[in-house]
């Protein structure tokens, strides 16, 4: 898909060669004298268009536009949540349309944000999942052309920033909608040695010798039922100084979740192939950090492995020792994704980072507590927590900040190690994050529980890409503050 953003006015869009325009109208809306204005006057007169954001009205061929296909979209004030609704509303329109040219005029002035949130909500309208379909239809949209009142530099970089975040987002997707059969963990670790060719990437993809060597017992032990072979991924950006503390990414790459032993009822049970999602965000983190290369250091861990039941598979009371040196009692092997995930935290350790954020489908009780709307955020730091909020504010890709109290920690005790891997079922969100704290102490350290929104069931099944928006922007904020305080000691040295 080609997108391109530029100036655009109403009476420019008359003109437009697209196949079809969409022209959102917010409250500010001031009618001009060429065709869609009128048209936009006349069906405002008439109450057949309202402002209310997502509010449709379909034309075709209508007398002085060029493009034969029109939609007027209310957009509300205009902000970007607004203006999400909006083009959310009218995409699946343009899909079953089959139209290969699109161009959106937003006739009033928008925030950088709202241009995010069109091109993130045409990239989410117009997807098409395709590789494992033996006569694939593919994404029918082609060209995108935002039409803007004023470009400026903000908005470009706003545009630029959008469309290198929905290549990210894509891959993520792809990964996480592909079946078990072809994510294994072999092929992540393919994928992400793809990504890291330029200059300022590296990839290693460690195998079941070099994991063992590292003292990955946790880690091992939840792939030790499966025939394929665990592959511990590691990739690095750095876009800036080798002093520079880095971010790392932790992703959970379960690429297929039986349960194991703690097998899991035969419902829906096809959808745990999405159970490697944390870690195709961080693939598809590392593939806009390709197209942006922010002044940063970022590190990605994935541990991938898949979780099934077999002869030689974990045992519930089986106890592991962690990389860490301490011992877990695996009460429940359904509980894996903590068990892979708490060796990748402490193989962190040797980066020194700024922060360690986990991103991990990691408990149903965290889809109970806050649904498919925002991720759950834990964080030992509140710097961290509140940057994460806020850069899920501003992408659109919500989180909501879950508590740590130790008192949640109370039923992971165990009899026989110094940890279970499980307590109660009540507040499993937390005790599963309070399970990971324990292996997070050498950093500020943030967990996303995604398990609730980087995928949908029903009609919409499939994967959402989620949260790669909210880490790309939390890492273009961190790029972004690096400069600044860079900058004033750069004059400094020269006066
Ligand atoms: N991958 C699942 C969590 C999950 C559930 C993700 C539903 C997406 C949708 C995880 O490995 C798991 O099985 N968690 C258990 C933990 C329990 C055994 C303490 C769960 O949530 O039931
Ligand atoms: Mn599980
Ligand atoms: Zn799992």
């Amino acid at each position: 898909m080609n997108f391109e953003l530029s100036p655009l006015s109403l009476a420019g869009a008359c003109q437009d060669k697209s196949e079809a325009l969409i022209v959102l109208v917010s409250e500010a809306f001031k009618p001009g004298k060429d065709a869609i204005s009128l048209l936009i006057a006349h069906a405002l007169a008439a109450k057949d268009l309202e402002f209310k954001a997502g509010q449709l009205l379909a034309a075709y061929r209508v007398p002085g536009v060029a493009a034969a296909k029109l939609w007027l979209v209310g957009a509300g004030q205009g902000t970007a949540a607004q203006i999400k609704t909006a083009m959310a509303a009218v995409m699946p329109q343009v899909k079953s349309a089959h139209i290969q040219s699109l161009t959106i005029v937003c006739a009033f002035p928008i925030e950088p944000q709202a241009v995010q949130a069109v091109v993130n909500t045409v990239g989410e309208g117009s997807y098409v999942y395709t590789t494992t379909q033996s006569k694939p239809k593919g994404r029918q949209l082609k060209r995108v052309h935002l039409g803007v009142l004023h470009a400026n530099a903000a908005l470009q970089q706003a545009f630029d920033t959008a469309t290198a975040t929905l290549v990210g987002v894509e891959l993520a997707k792809e990964w996480a909608n592909r079946p078990a059969n072809h994510a294994t963990p072999t092929a992540l670790g393919l994928v992400a040695k793809s990504l890291a060719k330029g200059a300022k990437f590296s990839c290693d993809v460690l195998g079941p010798k070099e994991v063992a060597k590292l003292g990955m017992g946790s880690f091992m032990a939840v792939a030790q039922g499966s025939r394929e072979p665990l592959r511990f991924i590691v990739l690095r950006y750095q876009g800036a100084a080798k002093t520079v503390a880095p971010v790392v990414l932790v992703g959970k790459g379960i690429t297929f979740d039986t349960g194991g032993i703690s097998i899991k009822p035969a419902p829906e049970m096809d959808e745990m192939k999405y159970d490697m999602g944390g870690a195709a965000s961080v693939l598809g983190v590392f593939k806009a950090l390709t197209l942006l290369t922010p002044a940063i250091n970022v590190v990605g861990l994935i541990p991938a492995c898949e979780n099934m039941p077999d002869g030689q598979a974990v045992k519930p009371g089986d106890v592991v020792t962690s990389m860490s040196g301490q011992t877990i009692e695996i009460l429940n092997t359904d509980a894996e994704g903590r068990l892979v995930l708490c060796d990748a935290l402490t193989y962190a350790e040797r980066f020194k980072p700024a922060a360690v954020i986990d991103i991990a489908t990691l408990t149903g009780a965290c889809v109970i507590a806050l649904g498919g709307v925002r991720s759950g955020m834990f964080a030992s730091d509140d710097a961290l927590a509140q940057a994460l909020h806020q850069a899920g504010e501003a992408s659109l890709d919500l989180c909501w900040r879950m508590p740590l109290d130790e008192a949640y920690a109370e039923g992971l005790k165990s009899n026989f190690a110094d940890v279970a891997n499980v307590a109660g079922r009540a507040g499993g969100a937390v005790s599963a994050a309070k399970f990971l704290q324990r292996f997070a102490k050498a950093f500020p350290w943030a967990h996303l529980d995604i398990a609730g929104t980087a995928w949908k069931t029903g009609a919409a099944k499939g994967a959402t890409g989620r949260p790669v928006g909210l880490l790309l922007h939390y890492l273009m904020a961190q790029a972004a503050t690096t400069a600044a305080a860079k900058a004033p000691a750069a004059r400094k040295v020269k006066a």
